[in-house]
């Protein structure tokens, strides 16, 4: 064996060959950092499932803001925990609810960092699913009008860019048209096209009180044994006019992402999900794993697998391993 011809370990010999022959890079710029709003002012407290990340007030989320923006984050996606709840979800387009003041707090402050406010009824609804209730199910068409009045508000409020993750057929478009007639053409819409119904939701269910009160969200979320079923779930989107697409979860699904990456020219975006990092955190907190060779790894194969960018409740950490690096 003295002569083998190939050596696939001389490209791993050292720091700097392994630096020129990397494939995949993983930078702050990638992240997206989601932010829970409650109302109130000076609340920061800490999501016991999910350690570092924060129920946060309006002045607060713009404080944590900041930290991410000069973490070298481009970006935030704000979630609300409204103060009042009812059939329709009507607190989710009220110009005085948490995340409509967080957005103009945080772009009066940081014009500079992109604001993406997810759009969806369930933190809103008192039933908490994702539409209005007809009958016993989810009504999609009347559930389209809310939604757009509610990415509407949004974009009121200064928001860049608005993300549906409710899974109503045809929101893409009819927010698309909402926000146009009343001349918002320039707000993107980051579509959670692909979204599963997933059992790794729950600690954000429980952190944005979310969580449906009767039944199960499987009648509008995807069944996560289809994959083809996803690729027509993005086209459809992607024809609606959605700017980027999301992929949600990330680690049960990277075989999506890199499928998507591969049949779209639209960016994608991965959701590294709550269960996905409430994993990651326990594990570490047990002494099992090392957390940040897992998270970078973790985030660094959601690239690889094909995302532009990874909304993720590492963000932060990540941002400042990265820059130590
Ligand atoms: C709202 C929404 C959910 C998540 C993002 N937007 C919950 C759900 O669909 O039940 C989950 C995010 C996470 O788990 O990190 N529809």
């Amino acid at each position: 064996m003295g002569n083998l011809m190939i050596r696939p370990r001389r490209l791993r010999v050292s720091s700097g060959v392994r630096a020129m022959v990397r494939e995949n890079t993983l930078d702050a710029g990638d992240l997206v950092f989601p932010l829970f709003v409650v109302p109130g002012s000076r609340v920061k407290n800490e999501i016991p499932s999910m350690p570092g990340n924060y129920h946060l007030s309006p002045d607060m989320a713009e404080e944590v803001a900041r930290e991410a923006y000069e973490a070298g984050i481009p970006a935030v996606l704000l979630f609300g925990l409204p103060e009042y709840k009812d059939a329709e979800g009507s607190s989710a387009w009220d110009a005085n609810s948490p995340v409509q003041q967080a957005v103009r707090r945080i772009k009066a402050a940081l014009p500079e960092l992109v604001v993406i406010t997810d759009v969806c009824l369930c933190e809103y609804t008192d039933h908490g699913h994702c539409g209005i209730i007809k009958g016993q199910k989810v009504d999609n068409d009347s559930t389209l009008v809310r939604l757009g009045q509610t990415a509407i508000s949004y974009a009121e409020a200064g928001a860049d860019m608005v993300a549906p993750s409710d899974m109503m057929d045809g929101r893409v478009a009819s927010i698309r048209q909402a926000l146009d007639a009343c001349g918002f053409q320039d707000i993107s819409i980051m579509s959670y096209a692909a979204k599963y119904a997933s059992a790794f939701y729950g600690p954000f269910r429980e952190a944005a009180d979310s969580a449906p009160q009767f039944g199960d969200r499987r009648t509008y979320q995807m069944d996560p044994a289809n994959a083809r079923e996803a690729l027509k779930e993005v086209a459809l989107d992607v024809q609606e006019g959605a700017d980027i697409i999301i992929v949600k979860p990330a680690m049960a699904y990277m075989d999506i992402m890199h499928q998507v990456k591969t049949s779209f020219r639209q960016p994608v975006a991965a959701y590294n999900v709550s269960g996905e990092f409430a994993m990651v955190k326990a594990a570490a907190r047990n002494g099992w794993i090392d957390e940040k060779r897992t998270v970078l790894e973790l985030l660094t194969g959601m690239k690889r697998a094909g995302a532009d960018m990874i909304i993720t409740y590492h963000a932060v950490d990540a941002a400042k391993w990265l820059r130590d690096r």
